[in-house]
């Protein structure tokens, strides 16, 4: 079955207009796919739920229709580096441009909460306060985050048996993020087309996002994050992201494997003279029937479903301060 033309134009210009996801001709499988389950709950054809939609429907099943849209694929310390990269490299860098008595990251489109927890689990030993908000347009992935509890599934997609233990706990079949990190994160309802929130940040993670935008869209949220970040700060984007070709307002700046982007009009420390620290050392004792843990820097992250190498005997780093 295949849906009619003017069912998904009406689904596209939806999308369109309430979250800026561009739904392109050849997308009719996935606006079938998502919001088949919802017109089946309603005993009707998708064509005749979105027939009733246009006749006139209530906000929330408008949004509902919306938030079925949107992709929330996501994992823990998605991609490695920019998580591995935070306490080592990035901070310091922060540091020197005046990020003394906190550090404040905005982690917009922050789907399931893995990413906003990915930050203040890599942030954990930092010698700052640390505090996250975390945003996303939809509410149903961010009850989820606030919950913070995820499925053996969830956590075997990226997330190290060491931090594993120590920033969870059990809840019978699954795993809750402890209290203590999980009030280090603000979690709110924020579209990306709206002004941002109220700043100013030390880091913005807008990572695999921009990807469901158009051009001038783009732009426009970047323009909006460059606006909310402090004077040196940084936005973190997706591993397949660039702002080349989108915004000439960045540069691209290398930080311990993380690529990061500065809005050029900031007052910028240069990168090499500023010292990177040793990430600090995390031992936990490990229950019965896990893997070994993993090397505890965390440029060694690796995912708990993998088996772990034991880790060479190595001295433990001194820590070093930052002037
Ligand atoms: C693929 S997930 C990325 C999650 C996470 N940033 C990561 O990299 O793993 C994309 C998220 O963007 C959110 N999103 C899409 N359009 C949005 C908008 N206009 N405003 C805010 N969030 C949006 C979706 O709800 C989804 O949770």
């Amino acid at each position: 079955m295949s849906i009619a033309p003017d069912t998904f134009a009406f689904v596209a210009d939806l999308v369109a207009r309430r979250s800026a996801i561009r739904l392109e001709p050849g997308k009719e499988y996935l606006v079938e796919s998502r919001l088949a389950p919802i017109a089946r709950e309603r005993q009707v054809s998708l064509d005749e739920y979105v027939r009733r939609l246009r006749a006139g429907a209530p906000d929330d099943e408008l949004a509902g229709v919306v938030e079925a849209m949107t992709t929330n694929e996501t994992s823990w310390f998605r991609d490695v580096a920019p998580f591995a990269a935070l306490t080592p490299h990035v901070l310091p860098l922060l540091r020197a441009a005046g990020a003394t008595d906190r550090v404040r990251v905005w982690s917009a489109a922050c789907s399931t909460g893995q990413e906003p927890y990915s930050i203040v689990m890599a942030l954990a030993d930092a010698p700052l306060p640390v505090e996250v908000v975390a945003t996303d347009l939809n509410e149903q992935v961010l009850a989820r985050a606030r919950e913070g509890q995820y499925s053996q599934l969830e956590v075997n997609r990226g997330l190290p048996a060491a931090v594993l233990v120590r920033h969870f706990e059990r809840v019978g079949a699954h795993w809750r993020v402890r209290a203590d990190l999980r009030g280090r994160v603000q979690f709110r309802r924020h579209n990306l087309m709206d002004a941002a929130p109220p700043g100013p940040f030390d880091l913005v993670f807008l990572r695999n996002v921009l990807i469901y935008f158009d051009l001038p869209t783009k732009r426009a949220v970047l323009d909006r994050v460059a606006r909310v970040l402090r004077p040196g700060g940084f936005v973190v984007l997706g591993a397949a992201e660039t702002t080349l070709g989108v915004h000439d307002g960045f540069e691209r700046v290398e930080a311990g494997g993380a690529v990061l982007h500065r809005p050029l009009t900031a007052p910028r420390p240069p990168v090499s003279a500023v010292p990177s620290v040793p990430a600090p050392v995390v031992r936990v004792p490990m229950p019965r029937g896990l893997p070994p843990a993993s090397p505890p820097h965390l440029t060694a992250l690796r995912p708990f479903s993998a088996p772990a190498r034991p880790a060479p005997a190595r001295p433990l780093p001194q820590s070093r301060g930052v002037s």
